[in-house]
């Protein structure tokens, strides 16, 4: 049976909201450059769009890790399926994620790489669900707050499917 999904932020929504987050990060980052580290694979979506509206100097990694299998269930235990490709030493990072969920994964990540030496490590995150919280985590940028509900689309999966919906929506269970 197909899942019902319904729209919580449509295409129109979510480029505006991206836009602004652009030009607050290009402000913040004015004469200097961003290293955006996008997290595999939800969050690479969100990353191109955001990376385009940025006016500094970007380079861009990937990182890929997984507290999850295919449960809609965090484990609190992050593996880390394929690490950067560059050190990131002196460089001003941002973390692109798609959602801060309980906050497993970023708390790890966070720590993990604020070892390597760079120059200085926030997060910018699409969606931020802070009613899931079990980590301390600081988003320094949020393009929305959502309520506690499983969404999908705009790079999010369920079971690896709706990836490619250009909005993002609710899976009515
Ligand atoms: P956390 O470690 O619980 O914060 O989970 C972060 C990861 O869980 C995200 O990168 C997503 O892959 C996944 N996740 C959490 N909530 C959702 C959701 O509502 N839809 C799709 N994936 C989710
Ligand atoms: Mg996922």
């Amino acid at each position: 049976m197909a899942d019902r999904i319904s729209v919580l932020y449509t295409e129109e929504e979510i480029t505006a909201r991206i836009r602004e987050l652009g030009e607050q990060i290009s402000k913040d980052y004015e004469g200097r450059s961003v290293h955006i580290i996008a997290i595999l694979k939800g969050a690479t979506f969100f990353a191109c769009e955001l990376a385009k509206r940025i006016t500094v100097p970007v380079t861009l990694d990937f990182m890929s890790v997984s507290s999850y299998g295919d449960s809609t269930v965090s484990s609190g235990i992050v593996k880390i399926n394929k690490d950067l490709d560059e050190p990131i030493d002196g460089k001003d990072v941002i973390v692109v994620e798609d959602i801060v969920d309980t906050g497993n994964t970023l708390s790890y990540l966070l720590d993990n790489l604020e070892k390597r030496g760079a120059s200085s490590v926030k997060l910018c995150a699409l969606l931020n669900k802070p009613e899931r919280r079990l980590k301390d985590v600081n988003v320094d940028y949020t393009g929305f707050i959502i309520p506690d509900a499983f969404v999908v689309g705009y790079g999010l999966d369920y079971a690896q499917k709706y990836r490619n919906l250009p909005y993002i929506g609710i899976v009515e269970t």
